[in-house]
């Protein structure tokens, strides 16, 4: 099994084929996704969540990314790592950066940010600085209270065609991988054909190029599971088979199925 570079990802893209990204917090579990040859690892600031049962990932702090990142990155060396920055730990240029190399430190090979145009300069330091950076556009969970709830993003056109000039702005920008989370899947495809780089879906249909879970919600194992998402462990004996069993439907393009996309 390969190691996993942004080149390869790009790679994948142009040929069309898919690959699987999941979210990790500790070693042990790093480690079982190693194992299932998933190509890309997140350490998302969704660990608010699942891991500190917190009811947003706004409390998350840089400590808590780069003390989760190093354990993850202890598990996983052929995975490509993102990490996400956490809330306002991108407000300025400066801090982006101050930041991000603390993450790049602690073991990330790539930072992510949630946000639209208004991040391209951010983007833009970011990489020229040799910091690779994931877009992540749609619902933006660290901005739930301005977006009223944990809703369906870019139904209306307008709010479909700002997402896509967003998502090219940031790519414009340098970035070189984008989420997109929880938006029809008509608009996910758009994305994906809009850009270049990579478009990793969650909740955003079946023709992203790439698609990814929160850990626990995919082992059935968090407090409520989204509609997007799949219990995994449902249909095998154990995680490490749960594990691999998704990045094969993520390949294969049995998932996501029309009950976890939206219209
Ligand atoms: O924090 C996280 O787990 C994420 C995924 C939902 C994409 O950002």
């Amino acid at each position: 099994m390969k190691t996993t570079t942004i080149s390869n990802l790009a790679v994948m893209k142009a040929n069309g084929e898919k690959f699987a990204v999941i979210t990790a917090y500790d070693f042990t579990f790093s480690k079982l996704i190693e194992n299932a040859g998933i190509e890309v690892v997140l350490v998302g600031d969704s660990l608010g969540n699942v891991i500190q049962g917190c009811d947003s990932t706004i409390p998350v702090t840089i400590d808590d990314m780069a003390y989760h990142t190093a354990a993850v990155k202890r598990g996983n060396n052929r995975a490509l790592l993102i990490t996400d920055m956490p809330f306002m730990s991108y407000a300025t240029e400066m801090q982006a950066l101050d930041n991000a190399a603390i993450l790049m430190q602690a073991g990330a090979q790539m930072v992510k940010l949630e946000g639209g145009a208004w991040l391209a300069d951010t983007v833009h330091l970011l990489s020229e600085r040799g910091i690779p950076v994931c877009g992540h556009v749609g619902l933006t969970p660290q901005s739930v209270h301005k977006l009223g709830g944990y809703k369906v993003q870019g139904k209306e056109d307008q709010a479909a065609e700002q997402m896509i000039a967003d998502a090219q702005a940031l790519e414009q920008a340098g970035a070189e991988l984008i989420v997109v989370e929880c938006v029809p899947s008509a608009l996910g495809k758009q994305l994906s054909d809009a850009l270049a780089i990579p478009v990793v879906g969650i909740g955003a249909g079946p023709d992203t190029d790439a698609q990814v879970l929160v850990l626990h919600d995919m082992l059935g194992i968090s407090q409520r599971l989204p509609r997007f998402s799949k219990n995994f462990l449902g249909d095998e004996v154990s995680i490490q088979e749960a594990i691999t069993a998704y990045g094969n439907a993520v390949r294969s393009g049995t998932f996501p199925a029309p009950e976890h996309c939206f219209k």
